[in-house]
């Protein structure tokens, strides 16, 4: 089996593609939108203590995991389970983060749809299909359907060809694209009208709100959302990194990559907003806090695009663009994970596995805008605020507790031989063990 596998063909190829996987809507739309709910720059200082202590090591469990079993999420885990009823733990940890990506998938593809489809209006207007243009961004079924079927085939389509050919060669043509969307669009809005005002929104903490528990449960969601955790998706990353790599340092960086797209999304959005302001657009809702949620991007954004003449229509188109790169990234690392584990467990061939799984979560999807108004919230609240937290936490009891010490850092060491003496082996260990599943149910519980 692990001669048919994939690997990434080099350690940039690894970051490019799992900072893909982190770097989506949670970050560009998510992390704005949260912080502008919860008090601005309260809820950034929050959202960088817990994605650095207690993100960054999940994410570490989730990618050791991987890279030792070198398979996918079911079978890495129960490759370090020592007994049955371990194996049977790992079936249900594994196999529940699967499910969870597909979930994930099914409400995030509709989500990148509509982002594709405010990426279509401009071009419309341009070539002066004003009445299409009007229908794309128009809340239709038949609208919805068309796009989450385009989005989802563009998924597919990638995951088709595998780990080098699809997720590598891609994440390394449409992140390096995304970064340069975004520091465009940030220079631009810094030298408009009220940006400034929004800058100290968003830079300038009150304390007061640090350690309400509402903000505490939001900014651990988004971190664990935003890494991708508790899906599988980093076990299966981790599997197709090579040994030589030290993962340490490579987990390191896709989450300071992460953090740092999240914080200059919100760089770009808050100040955005704050422009709006300044040429009349509504963006404090009645109880004073700021616009967030849908509201955000599909009015106060377009609102302000549409009130800048010639460039918005530039602007928005680049603006939409960029939010559909970021989901395609992060939606083939969801789509990687079931086909991972059915092209090697039920020794399906991959392409087949791709469009069967591909046209099972479309249908899903669909399930979902034919009952929009209850199910994109069940499905999205089910996902990702019980499924990933719930699996996270548990990939970090299969670490701390199951996996054996002497066996966990043999592989740390490859890649890493003095890994045993570093600051990272003298804490992570028991901060997996206790500090990170009790701060994650403790969060948790809270929450319920
Ligand atoms: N990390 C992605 C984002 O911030 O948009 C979302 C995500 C990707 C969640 C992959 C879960 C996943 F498995």
């Amino acid at each position: 089996m692990s001669a048919s596998r994939g690997e990434f063909t080099s350690r940039f190829g690894f970051i490019l593609a799992a900072a893909g996987s982190a770097v989506g809507l949670g970050n560009i739309w998510g992390f704005p939108t949260q912080t502008a709910g919860n008090g601005g720059a309260a809820f950034v200082l929050v959202y960088l203590i817990l994605a650095f202590f207690l993100a960054y090591p999940a994410f570490m469990a989730e990618l050791v995991i991987g890279r030792h079993g070198q398979a996918n999420a079911v079978t890495s885990l129960r490759k370090i389970s020592n007994n049955s009823t371990q194996r049977i733990f790992a079936f249900i940890v594994g196999f529940g983060g699967i499910v969870c990506a597909a979930l994930i998938l099914s409400f995030y593809g509709i989500i990148a749809g509509w982002m594709m489809s405010y990426a279509v209006e401009p071009v419309t207007r341009v070539v002066g299909l004003t009445a299409v243009g009007d229908w794309v961004i128009s809340q239709s079924l038949a609208r919805n359907l068309l796009f989450v079927s385009i989005f989802m085939f563009m998924t597919v389509s990638i995951i088709r060809f595998g780990v080098e050919q699809g997720i590598e060669k891609w994440s390394k043509r449409l992140m390096p694209a995304l970064i340069i969307i975004l520091l465009s669009l940030i220079g631009y809005v810094m030298t408009l009208e009220g940006a400034s005002e929004g800058l100290q929104a968003y830079l300038l903490p009150d304390f007061s709100r640090v350690l309400d528990p509402n903000l505490l449960v939001s900014a651990l969601g988004q971190a664990f959302f935003s890494l991708s955790l508790g899906t599988s998706v980093m076990i299966i990353y981790g599997s197709y990194i090579s040994r030589k790599e030290n993962l340490v340092t490579l987990g390191a960086q896709v989450t300071l990559i992460d953090v740092s797209i999240a914080f200059l999304a919100g760089l770009l959005i808050i100040p955005a907003m704050y422009v709006a302001q300044a040429s009349g657009v509504t963006i404090f809702g009645e109880d004073g806090s700021l616009v967030s949620g849908p509201g955000l991007v599909f009015s106060v954004l377009p609102a302000l695009f549409d009130g800048m003449g010639s460039m918005g229509v530039l602007f928005s188109f680049a603006f939409f663009v960029l939010m559909s790169v970021a989901a395609l990234t992060s939606s083939i690392s969801m789509l990687e994970g079931p086909v991972s584990y059915v092209v090697e467990n039920h020794g399906v061939e991959r392409k087949k596995a791709t469009t069967l799984i591909g046209i099972f979560i479309l249908m899903l999807s669909c399930i979902i805008v034919f009952n929009l108004g209850t199910l994109l919230d069940f499905v999205a609240t089910l996902s990702t605020e019980y499924g990933q937290p719930i699996i996270g936490m548990l990939c970090c009891i299969f670490v701390g507790w199951i996996w054996h010490r002497n066996n966990l850092l043999s592989e740390l060491q490859s890649g890493y031989e003095g890994v045993e003496h570093s600051l990272f082996w003298k804490i992570w260990p028991w901060y997996t063990k206790l500090v990170c599943p009790l701060c994650i149910g403790l969060v948790f519980f809270n929450s319920l």
